[in-house]
């Protein structure tokens, strides 16, 4: 099974703009998403774009706020409180990575908890791994919803996590924790990788290597996850050698078109969650 991301992040921004659609028709409403993008990165250059392009296509009213790359911490602080107070805003991004005289401590922390469309403030990351109402990441959020694809109940999986980022593999340990998942993390100082990785019912790979898990390191009928995103010879590939992998296992996610997709759905889902909860 291969699961498409392409085509469920299609289904989920269908729903989200069904939804919009009916609260415009009741209130004259809509939620907006303002994105802080600092510098001229071009991946991030990109990924802005497609969250623009995305939101609007769903009823989201975007707006994108463009910084040069020697911008002051102070000037975007003062921002962050100014869409902080403004009631039409419901979700709030500052862009990663930041430039290096711009701390990213401070900036996540000046964003309102609840306009954190990212779930990256302490707030958030604290009340996630609590168990209690939190705003989660979108790439975590969308490889949960990948991972129910091919399997309803994940209680007592095995799920082993590549990678231990405050980005992507804390926060998918804690939503698999609320799935009463066993969860193991490993990383780049872990003993015996590819023993630990052959326990997995689940496997997520979230840590920026090339083709790292190879057909040798999956459980039999295992579900796959491929976080990665990495440039080989001008092609984009995972950390999943997925041609090695995936005629031994249950599901596999491919990149791309697999986690990507969903990561901007689930970007979408959450400020909609933030307009809602206001
Ligand atoms: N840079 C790469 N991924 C992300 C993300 O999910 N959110 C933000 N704010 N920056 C990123």
């Amino acid at each position: 099974m291969i699961l498409d991301g392409k085509k469920e992040a299609a289904l989920l921004r269908e729903e989200i703009k069904k939804e919009i659609l009916e609260i415009k028709k009741k209130t004259n409403q809509s939620p907006g998403l303002s994105v802080i993008l600092i510098g001229d990165f071009a991946p991030s250059q990109i990924y802005v774009k497609n969250k623009e392009k995305n939101s609007k296509e769903v009823g989201i009213t975007s707006e994108v706020i463009k910084y040069s790359k020697e911008v002051k911490e102070s000037e975007i602080l003062e921002k962050i409180e100014e869409l902080n107070n403004n009631n039409s805003v419901s979700g709030i991004l500052v862009q990663l990575p930041l430039p290096a005289h711009i701390s990213k401590e401070k900036i996540i922390n000046a964003i309102k908890p609840s306009k954190d469309v990212d779930g990256f403030h302490p707030m958030n990351v604290g009340n996630l791994s609590s168990g209690y109402k939190a705003i989660i990441p979108c790439t975590p959020l969308g490889c949960l919803l990948l991972i129910k694809k091919a399997e309803k109940n994940l209680t007592g999986k095995h799920a082993v996590i590549i990678g231990r980022s405050n980005l992507n593999g804390k926060p998918i340990a804690q939503l698999l924790l609320k799935e009463d998942c066993t969860v193991s993390i490993v990383h780049s100082k872990t003993k015996d990788l590819k023993s630990e990785c052959q326990k997995a019912d689940i496997l997520i790979a979230a840590v920026g290597v090339a083709n790292l898990v190879k057909g040798d390191w999956v459980k039999k009928d295992s579900i796959i996850i491929d976080v990665g995103i990495n440039k080989v010879a001008d092609k984009i590939v995972g950390d999943v050698d997925f041609e090695q992998v995936k005629n031994k296992v249950k599901a596999i996610t491919p990149v791309p078109g697999g986690v990507g997709p969903m990561t901007i759905a689930c970007l979408l889902k959450n400020t909609l969650d933030c307009f809602k909860a206001r």
